[in-house]
């Protein structure tokens, strides 16, 4: 079975991805193997209870836990406030205590929400993720980012707070919809521009497979992409420098979700168009040859994510909301671009007037 391990500051917060067609069964021994507590608080949402949660809090049971389901409702609006607050009462009425396990079973939304509930319960109590969607099966399972929305925008009350176990299967993919198997792909995409050329090209070479949701592929596709940001978390856990990588495309992305009220484009959507304008933006100056930014756009075209953005001609607007990243410092944008295919670097010192000419054929 393929394992990758996060190798977190000191050994006891490293953790193991195990990433096997089929191993949602083996659940209940994986657990009991590393958890000798009673309790788990089973986070999920309304659609992915509707296929997998039984099936789940079964296994569980059966390997002796009892077992308290948590459902949210589907879409960014569970990362709340308020579905946070509803948690907190849950864990504290079925009486858990620190020695319990949040188990988040979902897409980014549940893994991100339960994260951060098990991040502050009782100021921080085990968690292990089962992620549903590619998006959380390649990126937010792994690594530690949790977070809840604040009105003023996505992510910003959250903490870094690594699972002990992620646990991945392919099968689960089956039942997702095309738009997020997509919305997942943009961020496979995204590791192989900026960190393995060959991986880029598998994914220009495998799409019919990866369509057909093959198990070969989706493997692959999956342990590659963890074993990259395996190794980015690995070196950089806190966002201090090399993790800022695994933002490339998001800064445009992120304002193009933002201006157009997170309803028109999905993230993946968003970061292909942001990816397509960082990589311009690369070779205009100077480092991406044309050649390998024509294989980007082939990728992106290949797989139906959008080139451009549907947003009246307000550059400006679109402009402004770019320095709402929280990655921005002293007023600087800090873009991550790429040096060739496969290989991304940081640079903060772009004219303001080269940003507007990207953005003008991006809308
Ligand atoms: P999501 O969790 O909203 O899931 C997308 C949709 O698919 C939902 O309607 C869900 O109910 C449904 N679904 C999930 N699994 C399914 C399955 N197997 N079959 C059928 N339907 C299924 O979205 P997402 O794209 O997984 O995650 C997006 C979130 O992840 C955002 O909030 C984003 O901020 C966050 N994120 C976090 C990190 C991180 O490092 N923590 C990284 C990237 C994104
Ligand atoms: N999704 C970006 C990160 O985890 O850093």
């Amino acid at each position: 079975m393929p394992e990758i391990r996060v190798e977190i500051g000191e050994r006891k917060r490293s953790y193991p991805i195990l990433i096997e067609k089929g191993i949602k069964e083996e659940i209940g021994r994986l657990l009991t193997a590393r958890y000798q507590g009673d309790k788990i608080l089973l986070v999920t949402d309304k659609n992915v209870r509707a296929y997998y949660a039984e099936v789940i809090e079964e296994l569980l049971r059966k390997a002796g836990y009892e077992v308290v389901i948590y459902t949210l409702p589907a879409g960014e609006q569970a990362k709340s406030f308020k579905y946070l607050h509803k948690g907190y009462d849950l864990l504290l009425e079925k009486g858990f205590n620190r020695d319990n396990l949040i188990m988040a079973l979902g897409g980014g939304v549940v893994g991100d929400l339960a994260g951060f509930l098990a991040a502050t319960f009782m100021r921080g109590i085990s968690f292990v993720q089962i992620p549903t969607t590619l998006l959380a099966q390649v990126d937010s399972s792994v690594g530690g980012k949790t977070a809840i929305n604040h009105p003023k925008g996505k992510n910003l009350i959250g903490a870094f707070y690594q699972p002990e176990l992620v646990v991945i299967d392919p099968d689960f993919l089956q039942t997702l919809p095309l738009r997020e198997l997509k919305t997942g792909i943009a961020e496979v995409i995204k590791y192989g521009l900026i960190a393995d050329r060959d991986f880029a090209i598998y994914l220009k070479e495998h799409k019919e497979a990866i369509f057909n949701l093959e198990t070969e592929a989706l493997l692959h596709l999956i342990t590659r992409s963890c074993a990259i940001k395996a190794e980015i978390v690995r070196e950089d856990e806190k966002e201090k420098g090399v993790r800022a990588l695994l933002n490339f495309g998001h800064t445009i992305g992120h304002a193009i979700e933002a201006v157009t009220g997170y309803q028109v484009y999905n993230h993946g959507e968003a970061v292909a168009i942001g990816m397509i304008g960082a990589g311009r933006l690369s070779c205009k100056l100077g480092f991406l040859t044309r050649e390998d930014l024509e294989i980007l756009g082939d990728i992106v075209r290949l797989y139906g994510l959008p080139f451009s953005c549907r947003y009246g001609e307000d550059v400006e607007g679109l402009f402004q909301t770019l320095f709402y990243d929280k990655k921005v410092r002293e007023n600087k944008l800090r873009w991550i671009l790429l040096e060739r295919l496969g290989h991304a670097f940081i640079k903060s010192d772009i004219d303001n007037q080269l940003v507007r000419e990207i953005l003008e054929g991006l809308v």
